[in-house]
């Protein structure tokens, strides 16, 4: 008995390796834009990033991705995603099959399974990218991600013959028969590795464009006797971006998974449909927020905070149970404590503002910290600029800041501290003290009446009326 359990044991863990190809070397010109289309940005996150983050999620072995020549910056958002992929560069654009040879030396290592999976096709989710991966485990050596978009126009058509896939037509190649077929490429392929290279090899350039395209790896296939195979998709998971109104399209559809997503985990959203997130946005339980409020990346929202309307935030931690808004702006290293307020018209960056502390009303808190409980003022300051470096303002807990304060950094205020409304502080001052930084006020008996009538005799400076 125990042996035939430990048989069935190994004859599992015999699993298919898998290398991921990711094509990205595309200038796409249609994006009319200078930055590399594979950098441009879907919930906060890149093109790329958001494949190579699905292609790490379905568990494979290796992956490459072919950039362009000069794109440096493809080529650093590669090591900051997935530091572990390789880099390949395609000199010349002739075609996805010619970029996925650019990757040959990765293809030579021979993995069971080959996943190349398009740069421009953000959606993609990892659970597809394994379904994808069946086919070539019954024998197939090319399984195609297909889909019937609402609009095929652009897409790659798959020819099926008496339930057999023969070919992918492009739509330049089409003819007008072939352009009313529905069933369309999707974007991501998966090739028997012992094959991939001899179909690869096989594939020329004979089209409309003079490329080599990978979707004739299905005619190669079938010239060489092996077997092609087709798995449906969503057309949401699929869509390639080649235009700035595709990626608007597939910014919707990504913002609508993520709210569903936040939903589902039980954030209270009044409208969902006006806040926007980031793929990173994390919430705790009985998170409420209210309508218009935008996420920006790494953004962590803890139990029971509220995030009032027309708020904005971007590398922020919100603190259990803190408030947030209406119209207030987190920047990056703004960190609340539980309970934490901050109100209408107030901006955070780089401050940490502990239990309890308040700034209720119109401030910029930046280069900061503020002590528990602390309370500051409407309009107060934190002066964290000189012109050439920033400096910090260090609040210490339980300090009072009175209204329309000018805090100039550096500089300390103690624990307990009270700086009376108007002032502006240049110097620290000492826990437990009261500091006034303003001019006197003056008193004037009657001095309004002498005012206004140096004024009606037209006198040049009237402020003065002694
Ligand atoms: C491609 C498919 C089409 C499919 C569609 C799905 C081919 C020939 N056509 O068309 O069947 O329906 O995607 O979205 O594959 N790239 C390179 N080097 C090249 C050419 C392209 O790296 O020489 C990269 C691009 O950066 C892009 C991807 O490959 O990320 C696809 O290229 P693209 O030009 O967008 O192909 P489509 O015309 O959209
Ligand atoms: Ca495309």
């Amino acid at each position: 008995m125990m042996l035939y359990e430990g048989a069935a044991e190994t004859f599992r863990m015999k699993r298919r390796t898998c290398l991921a190809i990711v094509l990205a070397a595309g200038e796409g010109t249609r994006m009319r834009s200078a930055l590399p289309k594979v950098l441009h940005a879907v919930a906060g996150r890149s093109l790329l990033a958001h494949v190579l983050d699905a292609i790490a999620k379905a568990k494979v072995d290796a992956t490459a991705v072919v950039i362009g020549p000069r794109q440096d910056a493809v080529a650093a958002e590669v090591r900051r995603v997935a530091p572990k992929a390789g880099c390949f560069v395609q000199q010349a654009r002739r075609g996805t099959a010619h970029a996925v040879l650019a990757a040959k030396p990765a293809l030579k290592r021979r993995a069971d399974d080959v996943l190349i999976v398009y740069g421009d096709t953000p959606l993609i989710r990892a659970a597809t990218l394994k379904r994808l991966r069946a086919p070539l485990a019954k024998g197939a050596a090319v399984a195609v991600l297909a889909f019937r978009p609402s609009d095929p126009a652009g897409y790659g058509r798959l020819i099926v013959n008496k339930g057999k896939l023969v070919a992918i037509r492009e739509e330049a190649d089409a003819s007008a028969g072939e352009k009313t077929i529905r069933l369309c490429n999707g974007g991501v392929m998966a090739l028997a590795g012992a094959q991939a290279l001899a179909i690869l090899q096989r594939i020329g350039d004979r089209n409309r464009k003079g490329e080599f395209y990978l979707t004739d790896a299905v005619a190669a296939a079938n010239g060489m006797k092996l077997k092609a195979a087709a798995i449906e998709a969503e057309e949401d998971e699929v869509r390639g971006i080649n235009t700035k109104g595709q990626l608007a399209e597939a910014e919707a559809f990504a913002q609508r998974r993520l709210r569903k997503a936040a939903l589902e985990g039980g954030v209270t959203f009044v409208a969902p449909e006006t806040v926007f997130l980031s793929a990173d946005t994390k919430f705790g339980k009985d998170v409420v927020v209210e309508p218009y409020v935008v996420f920006g990346d790494k953004v962590t929202v803890e139990d029971n905070a509220v995030i009032h309307s027309f708020s904005h935030l971007a590398g922020a931690h919100v603190g259990k149970g803190a408030s947030v808004g209406p119209f207030a702006r987190l920047r990056p290293g703004t960190r609340l404590g539980a309970g934490a307020r901050v109100g209408n018209f107030v901006e955070v960056k780089q401050a940490v503002i502990e239990a309890g502390a308040k700034a209720n009303h119109l401030s910029y808190i930046g280069d900061a910290t503020v002590g528990a409980d602390a309370n500051i003022g409407a309009g107060t300051i934190t002066c964290n600029y000189d012109g050439a470096e920033k400096h910090r303002t260090a609040i210490g807990k339980g300090a009072f800041i009175g209204s329309n304060s000018s805090l100039v950094a550096p500089v300390e205020i103690g624990a307990g501290a009270y700086v009376g409304s108007g002032s502006v502080i240049t110097k620290d001052v000492p826990a437990g003290a009261l500091a006034l930084a303003r001019g006197r006020q003056v008193i004037k008996e009657g001095g309004a009446a002498r005012l206004r009538s140096l004024k009606s005799l037209g006198k040049k400076n009237p402020q003065s009326p002694d």
